[in-house]
This record gives C-alpha cells, sequence and structure tokens, in this order.
C-alpha cells in the first residue's frame, strides 16, 4: 500500500519506504499470462512448425525463443484456451490424431480454428515452459456434461471414460489442472450466449458444484465485470455463500475460490495513458468490499479463505486501432511502457486482495513479445514487466508519496472523480534475502522530480538502479530497433535521487 499526500503545484516532492512494515505477502501468480486462440498468439506465436527458420522451432513446433522468454519471466500460470474464443470452443475437437480433428468456424474472431493445439499440446508446451495451466470453460455453447468430461480428462486417475480417453492419447498421468474459469466476459454483448445476471449466476453456481464433485482440489474462477459494476456486485452477493453440500461439510472451503474481473486502458494522449491504469486500482478496492460485503451478509464462516481477486486480463489495448478480428498486435510506446509500470505498481500495492493476474496476452495478440519469421520482437512494455517479473516479489511494503497532482482529464472519465493522482506513482517490495525494490513512474511529460529518499539506508554498497526511459513519448520498438530498453547503474545512496520526465525507475538495495 502507499499512501500519498497532495500538495500544492511546485513543492517539492518526497518519498518515504518503510522496509520493515511489511503490509502483506505477494503472490507470484500476479505474473501470469494469457493465450488465447486469436490472431498469432497460438498459431505463429506459441507454435510455428512451418516456419523456415527449423533452429527456432522444437520438437514439438513450438518456438524455441517464446518458450525462452516466458521462462525469463518465470510466468507462473498461463489462461488458456480464450478469452471470447471459448465460448464456442469444444474441446474434444482439439484431442485425439491431429489429422481427424476437424476444422471449425470461428465465431469470435471470425475466423477458422483447425484444432491442431488443443489440450495435451498446450499442457505439453507448459511443461517445457515450467508453467501451470488455467483453463477457462465454455458457458456459450458448451454443456456442463462436456464441462466435466473436460475436468475429468484432465484431472482423473480413475478407470474412467475420459481418463482413459487421455491415457489412449499418450498420457498416462493426470495433468491436475487447478485453475478453472466458469466462463468469460459471460456479460458482454459481443458473446455468443450473452448472459443476465441472474442466468449466469444460477448458470454458474451449479456448474461450480458438480466441478466440485468430481474434483474438490480444484479452484473455481467467478466471471466477473471490472470489479465496479453491478454485475460483479450480483455475482459475488449470489455464489459467495455457506452452500457445504458439494464440499463435504467443508468448514473451510466454498465453491467459489476467485472473482475474475478484466480491464484494458489506453488512451491517444501519452499522460492521460500513462496513468489510466490507477482506475484498476480503485477498482479491485471496490470488488475487494463487495466479497467482504457478500461474505458478510450471507455469513461466509470466517474460517473459509477470504475470495480473491483473478484480474486475469489486463494490459493497454485499444481495441479500435488494434483490431480484434485482425489480430490486435498493438504497437507499444514509451507511455504504454509507463502504463504497464504502473499496472503493476498496482498489483503489488493491492497485493492483499489480488489472488492472480494475467497480462493479456503473453505473445503477439496486444503483448510484449512479437514473432517473427527470424525472432522475437521485445516491444517497451516487455521491460518493466521483466523488471517486476526479476524483482517484486516477497512482501508489499508501507510507502508514503508526497507531490504535486494531474489536473486533466482522465481516461476513463470517472478516475478523477474518485481519487487525485500524483505525477509520481510508486511501490516497494522487500524479498526473502531483504533485497527492497522500489518502482517509480514520474508520468511528468517533462518535469524532473528530485528528492532524497526516506528510509532508503545502505551500509556498504550500492543502490542498484534500473531505468526505463526513450527520446520522446511515442518512441517504440515495433520494428525491431530496441529504442526503448533498461539502462542500469549505481548509485551511492548520497543526497538526492533525480527521477527522469516520463520515466520508470527501480531502485534496490540490501536491507
Ligand atoms: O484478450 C482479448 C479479448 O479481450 C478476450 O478474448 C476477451 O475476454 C476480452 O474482451
Amino acid at each position: 500500500m502507499t499512501t500519498f499526500t497532495a500538495l500544492p503545484a511546485g513543492e517539492p516532492a518526497s518519498i518515504a519506504v518503510h522496509p520493515t512494515r511489511k503490509l502483506s505477502p505477494i503472490n507470484p501468480n500476479i505474473y501470469s499470462g494469457f493465450t488465447e486462440h486469436m490472431g498469432r498468439c497460438i498459431y505463429g506465436g506459441l507454435y510455428d512448425p512451418a516456419n523456415p527458420n527449423a533452429h527456432l522451432i522444437d520438437s514439438h513446433g513450438f518456438r524455441k525463443d517464446v518458450i525462452e522468454a516466458m521462462q525469463q519471466l518465470k510466468v507462473p500460470v498461463v489462461r488458456y484456451p480464450g478469452g471470447n474464443f471459448v465460448a464456442t470452443y469444444h474441446w474434444l475437437d482439439g484431442v485425439g490424431p491431429r489429422e481427424k480433428r476437424p476444422r471449425r468456424p470461428e465465431l469470435a474472431w471470425a475466423g477458422v480454428e483447425s484444432n491442431e493445439i488443443g489440450t495435451d499440446e498446450f499442457m505439453e508446451w507448459c511443461e517445457v515452459v515450467g508453467t501451470e495451466p488455467y483453463l477457462a470453460l465454455n458457458f456459450g455453447t458448451g454443456t456442463l456434461d462436456e464441462a466435466l468430461a473436460w475436468l475429468e480428462y484432465c484431472n482423473s486417475s480413475s478407470d474412467t471414460y475420459y481418463a482413459n480417453l487421455r491415457r489412449q492419447n499418450g498420457h498416462d498421468k493426470p495433468y491436475n489442472v487447478k485453475y478453472w474459469a466458469l466462463g468469460n466476459e459471460c456479460w458482454g454483448p459481443w458473446q455468443v450466449e450473452q448472459m443476465t445476471k441472474e442466468a449466469y449466476t444460477s448458470k454458474a453456481y451449479r456448474w461450480a458444484k458438480a466441478l466440485k464433485l468430481l474434483d474438490p482440489t480444484i479452484q473455481l474462477i467467478l466471471c466477473g465485470q471490472d470489479g465496479t459494476s453491478s454485475w460483479d456486485f450480483h455475482t459475488l452477493s449470489t455464489c459467495l455463500r455457506p452452500d457445504v453440500h458439494a464440499l463435504g461439510g467443508s468448514a473451510t472451503s466454498s465453491l467459489i475460490d476467485m472473482h475474475s474481473i478484466h480491464m484494458y486502458t489506453a488512451s491517444s494522449d501519452p499522460v492521460k495513458n500513462a496513468i489510466a491504469p490507477r482506475a484498476a486500482e480503485r477498482a479491485i478496492e471496490i470488488c475487494a468490499g463487495l466479497i467482504d460485503l457478500a461474505r458478510i451478509e450471507n455469513g461466509v464462516l470466517p474460517s473459509v479463505p477470504r475470495q480473491l481477486i483473478c484480474f486475469d486480463e489486463w494490459n493497454v489495448w485499444d481495441p479500435s486501432r488494434a483490431i480484434g478480428s485482425e489480430g490486435a498486435e498493438e504497437k507499444y510506446t514509451l507511455s504504454d511502457a509507463l502504463a504497464v509500470a504502473i499496472w503493476l505498481n498496482v498489483f503489488i500495492r493491492q497485493s492483499k486482495y489480488v489472488g492472480m493476474a494475467n497480462i493479456a496476452q503473453s505473445v503477439n495478440v496486444i503483448s510484449p513479445l512479437m514473432t517473427t519469421e527470424t525472432g522475437l520482437i521485445k516491444q517497451t512494455t516487455w521491460w518493466p514487466l521483466l523488471l517486476f517479473c526479476k524483482y517484486m516479489k516477497g512482501w508489499t511494503v508501507a510507502t508514503h508519496v508526497s507531490c504535486d497532482v494531474y489536473e486533466g482529464p482522465t481516461e476513463p472519465a470517472w478516475l478523477k472523480g474518485v481519487g487525485e493522482v500524483g505525477w509520481l506513482d510508486v511501490s516497494a517490495a522487500v524479498d526473502e534475502e531483504g533485497w527492497v525494490s522500489m518502482c517509480v513512474v514520474n508520468a511528468h511529460l517533462n518535469e524532473a522530480q528530485e528528492m532524497e529518499v526516506e528510509g532508503l539506508s545502505v551500509k556498504d554498497g550500492l543502490v542498484e538502479v534500473h531505468e526505463i526511459g526513450g527520446k520522446a513519448w511515442d518512441v517504440s520498438n515495433a520494428d525491431g530497433t530496441q529504442r526503448v530498453g533498461i539502462e542500469e547503474r549505481k548509485w551511492d545512496a548520497k543526497g538526492k535521487f533525480k527521477f527522469p520526465a516520463f520515466s520508470i525507475t527501480m531502485l534496490r538495495w540490501k536491507t
């Protein structure tokens, strides 16, 4: 958590960090990914067997450079197969001999699905990467029987039909998929089966019971909206209840383990764009309040762990600029890199409430990573993501910022009306070894901020400085030239530190 004092314009800014005040553990799953059958994410991203540069492709047909990038981030969980795609996906189409798999019209992104990649191939990819799968269920054209069959196929070690089908397909051991989503954006008019909140909750609750009866070890994720809506209120207040019939009378578990919310931010104005993710912070706070309200009103036992937020789609995306049915390939700028750093600052500050967060998406589609026939481009947004994945671990620590505030309009417009947005956006963490990492985003386009950092103390040694900036707010790496990256140096921690205009700085020191 970071507390804030708004200063009148022109007064000197300051930051105080308190590394001994550990506030809440940071769930490593906030650095999770998402791969959807959409554009070039799966075909041409994860899987590229026809690429003429054979050295880029492994024996499964997977891109080695994408695998290495995922490993560099140590991505803990990857959501699959959608997204909107899942609303017409029949998982049985994607298992068994490849030559027998049907080609199907794909309704979410107006394409054709070859089913060359399905459950077993995705599990293989997860194993190679060293990540855990998170599967989303088809709440559009899918049935509960189909969902139960998929769960049995993935997780059962019994001598039953779908577990045996998995064995027959060459996979003796169950995959033990822990995370399952009860649909995706079922509230959206773009869904094949857009639902009312009442229809969704009655279906989700029925499915949740059956799924937990089959495998009580799984975690079920309820389909929320953005955390601030009446859909979120209704689904939470209806589904978080002390109903233990499917749970063997357990007083320490519940049918619903997490509540999913999605948000994409963007603006053509560089500052509005950079600060827009602050809306996600308020959304998390509101949603956490709705979770508590549902628990209180419904009398959920305190022994049942508090349901957390699964922010399973987040990123910078303007769908009118990077159109979904055309592959949604965003060309990210320095401003977008600042936005991603603020997104990640939000997850660190709100670590108490966030059980998982998944950048949407992991490759090619609105992604920091872009494949070409000859290699991999790391967009501007890759660099803050890498810094956070490497260093922002352990516990969120108390931080206080005093600075001047941004006075202009915001995107979304409501952000300005629900709190002050300081020019500096800060979060800090301390890890197991006592390394403190503090990320400071200065969103001011042309004013650097110089100050002493209270609480920053190094006995011997130096402070590591990792800085991300660029010549202009709109520079990008998308053509393969790296104009935005990380510059590293050391600082002796004496005197004031200058945070450059429109930059991201991570300071690291050992306590
Ligand atoms: O990530 C792209 C799309 O955005 C997803 O398919 C959908 O869930 C969201 O609207």
